[in-house]
């Protein structure tokens, strides 16, 4: 399957794409992450990408749409991905479409994931990641680890997000607002999106998620 995930920041779309994309046996290719695994690799990516981060702004487009497309090319993406944080305004998705046309293949679902703002700067506020590639996600009262400060997976360093900063959010959320939310009217156009609550346990909203996606299929 190849399916968008949308939502606003915070809303659980790194928490949830991980266990779809393993229910599901595809890749989960988050923008997010790319981009901060290439600032603590000092890459001239990273480099580029790190004040629109830090700023809670988009990343230009000609660097985000080379950078998915560049992963989206990988051998593990040839039948099927999810895609967590792009695309993320209607460029994107012109070029996602595009892309996706030239190997004629279609997207099969774009999920809405809906989440009340106040929750969001909850969610937000108690988030801890782990520091390697694989980015594991944790808060501190929702998602304990067990010990506090280590990723309960693999050990890692838990540490947190130098955009999860108050100003920092909401200029995210106004972003989202502005540039992101417009591509779920572009997707249902087409028929693809499919929106669900993401309030409620984490495994809840996955069995939610998935029930919708089975729906879709
Ligand atoms: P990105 O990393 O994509 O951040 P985001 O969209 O702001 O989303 P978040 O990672 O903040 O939240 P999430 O929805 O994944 O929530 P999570 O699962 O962590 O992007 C960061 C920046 O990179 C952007 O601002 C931009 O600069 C740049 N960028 C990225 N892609 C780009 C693109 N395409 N174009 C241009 N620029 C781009 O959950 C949040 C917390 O809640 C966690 O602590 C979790 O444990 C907890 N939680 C999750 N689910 C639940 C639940 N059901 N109940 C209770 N707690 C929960
Ligand atoms: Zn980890």
């Amino acid at each position: 399957m190849r399916i968008v995930l949308v939502g606003p920041p915070g809303a659980g779309k790194g928490t949830q794409a991980a266990f779809l994309a393993k229910n599901l046996g595809i890749p989960h290719i988050s923008t997010g992450d790319l981009f901060r695994a290439n600032i603590s690799q000092g890459t001239e990516l990273g480099k580029q990408a790190k004040a629109y981060m830090d700023a809670g702004n988009l990343v230009p487009d000609e660097v985000t749409i080379g950078m998915a497309k560049d992963r989206m090319a990988q051998q593990d993406a040839q039948s099927g991905f999810l895609l967590d944080g792009f695309p993320r305004n209607v460029v994107q998705a012109e070029a996602l479409d595009e892309a996706l046309k030239a190997d004629g293949v279609k997207l099969d679902a774009v999920l809405d994931l809906e989440v009340p703002e106040d929750e969001v700067v909850k969610r937000i506020a108690g988030r801890r990641i782990c520091r390697t590639d694989s980015a594991h996600v944790f808060h501190v009262a929702y998602n304990a680890p067990k010990t506090p400060g280590v990723c309960d997976i693999c050990g890692g360093e838990l540490y947190q997000r130098g955009d999860d900063t108050e100003d920092t959010v909401r200029k995210r959320l106004e972003v989202y607002h502005s540039e992101t939310e417009p591509i779920i009217d572009y997707f249902r156009a087409q028929g693809l999106v499919v929106t669900i609550s993401a309030l409620g346990k984490v495994d809840e909203v996955t069995e939610r998620a998935m029930h919708a996606l089975k729906a879709e299929k």
